[in-house]
């Protein structure tokens, strides 16, 4: 390796990195009330480095009401009783660093919680200094300032009947906007963010980021025009201070614009979660509820073109899962008979392609979606919002629960699979949050055991993404682009070439490329069998040749 391509790899080192993410509430509770917090963290390290994970993001755990568990801060600088202390979090930075992890914090910046101090100072006058940090419009009470809804349901203003004013909020009325405008705001935000940098933190997960510009009487929520001067800004006063991962969140990004997000200068992030793959199986044009099925020749090609289009430019993150998400083995995969070849499937698949892949809590063990028969039951206020807005506008209760079951971002919120006892080895007390009943069947301490368990199969293929550097460099190119069942492509970097394959059917099918790769070494495969051209329910297999 030439010195050059030494320290650019230094300096990148989360191109060959695999980041896991903890949802913290959910992950292990420590003293037995119910939530996950961050000693129980601590006590799962170990498990993450058997894994082999180099970095933990972490959902929020700031001090915070949780009407939107934690995407609602009130405090940045200061950590939830109900998760810990400042304390704990250094020892947790301290303790993954040993074990050579490090801790992303997720940095919320697009709003706030409407108990932050600035926004109760803001409240108390137009002439409070902190007025200006949020977004208002004068107004008359109950005619809002135009007909922009919120995230959550409902209109995106709220009425403050002491100031005459409405506030913007994109999300819950009690999460109001920053107001990105105001030099002030930028300069506390970045002051607090050196602040996390000097405690020792490995990166950053910066929220709904796309969103921090908005021109609300414009309409503009996403993307809006100052959008990439204060991202660079932002960049130029934190993030390159220091040797950093940072991920910014864009629901509205195409690969044009995540070239300037991911650009090899580093002038803004490192890379970007997109989410383009992610919203094929809805009607278009309508909501996440509204369910179609998977267009799977429109996922290959779109997963195809990210690759495409941001090799040498930018850089992809990559991801089935997080902790808005349903579980992908119950959504692409099949969550009954061929759960474990389906779920080992879709890891092949998308740990084959370029760019950094997160793995989400449970992902690992091949854990699914939940069926909780009664509303009462889910905690997320985008669930619970919609479940009124549309029994009340008259949808029918079987077709709303079906949404639920298959979006409902409480899916990835149920606890952690431990072990096979009570409350899945989460916790003590009451989860917070019902767990999933499959516990005793799918679970860590059985599949740290099993050596052909899903957790086994994600080991070896963090394993391999740092064995061969194809997996990192390799040009990417899609194979059979119009076959309806095959996913396959290779990888090369001019010294090796890797076939990834995969059938994402639950039917025996024909694969006619195999038959040229006969020779070829297996990386890793799901089955216990010799590679055939025909494919099994769910094979995948990874295959290297030396050029
Ligand atoms: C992001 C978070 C989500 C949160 C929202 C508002 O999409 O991932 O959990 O509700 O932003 O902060």
């Amino acid at each position: 390796m030439t010195e050059n391509k030494a320290q650019e790899q230094q300096k990148a080192w989360w191109k060959n990195a695999v980041v896991y993410q903890i949802y913290p509430k959910s992950f292990q509770d420590s003293d037995g009330d119910g939530v996950g917090d961050i000693r129980g963290i601590i006590s799962r390290l170990d498990y993450l480095e058997e894994l082999g994970v180099d970095a933990v993001w972490i959902s929020p755990v700031y001090r915070s009401p949780q009407n939107d568990n934690g995407y609602d801060i009130s405090d940045y600088q200061d950590i939830d009783p109900m998760f810990g202390t400042l304390a704990d979090m250094d020892e947790l930075i301290a303790e993954a660093k040993k074990r050579g992890i490090r801790i992303i914090m997720d940095l919320v910046l697009n709003h706030t919680s409407d108990e932050h101090r600035w926004f109760k100072e803001a409240k108390k006058g137009k002439d409070n200094p902190y007025h200006d940090y949020y977004v208002w419009r004068d107004g008359e009470e109950g005619t809002c300032p135009n007909e922009m809804k919120a995230v959550f349901g409902g209109p995106a203003w709220d009425w403050v009947p002491e100031l005459k004013q409405y506030y913007f909020h994109q999300f819950a009325p009690e999460q109001p906007d920053l107001n990105w405008e105001n030099p002030k705001v930028r300069r506390e935000i970045y002051d607090m963010i050196l602040w996390w940098m000097d405690r020792g933190v490995g990166g950053f997960r910066l929220d709904v980021i796309d969103q921090i510009a908005k021109e609300p009487d414009r309409g503009i929520t996403n993307n809006g025009s100052r959008l990439h001067e204060f991202l660079r800004e932002l960049s130029r006063e934190t993030f390159q201070k220091g040797n950093l991962i940072t991920v910014g969140e864009a629901w509205g990004a195409t690969t044009e614009i995540a070239k300037k997000y991911s650009s090899p200068d580093g002038s803004e992030f490192s890379m970007v979660f997109q989410f383009e793959h992610i919203m094929l199986d809805q009607q278009e044009g309508k909501e996440k509820w509204d369910l179609a099925p998977l267009p799977f020749v429109k996922l290959k090609k779109c997963l195809a073109r990210w690759q495409d289009e941001l090799f040498g430019k930018g850089w992809n993150s990559l991801f089935w899962n997080n902790h808005d998400l349903p579980r992908i083995v119950s959504r692409w995969g099949d969550d009954g008979e061929y759960r474990a070849e389906s779920a080992k499937m879709l890891a092949a698949v998308l740990h084959g392609m370029q760019g950094t892949p997160y793995i989400y809590q449970g992902e690992e063990l091949g854990m699914t979606n939940v069926k909780f028969s009664d509303i009462s039951a889910y905690r997320d206020v985008e669930t619970t919002n919609m479940y009124y807005e549309r029994i009340e506008a008259g949808y029918k209760e079987d077709d709303v629960m079906r949404s639920i079951y298959a979006k409902s971002r409480d899916n990835a919120r149920t606890p952690m699979q431990w072990n096979g006892e009570t409350n899945a080895g989460f916790t003590k007390g009451t989860p917070w949050i019902g767990v999933n009943p499959n516990y005793t069947k799918i679970n860590a301490e059985d599949e740290r055991k099993d050596t052909g368990s899903v957790y086994q199969f994600y080991r070896k293929l963090i394993r391999l993404r740092k064995e061969y550097p194809v997996f990192v460099d390799g040009k990417f190119e899609l194979l059979l682009p119009e076959d309806e069942h095959i996913f396959a492509y290779t990888r090369t970097d001019g010294e090796t070439e890797a076939l990834i394959c995969a059938n994402f059917t639950g039917k025996n099918v024909k694969c006619p490329i195999i038959g040229k790769w006969k020779d070829a070494q297996v990386l890793i495969h799901n089955y216990e069998k010799e590679v055939e051209e025909e494919l099994e329910p769910y094979e995948a297999v990874i295959l290297v040749e030396c050029l």
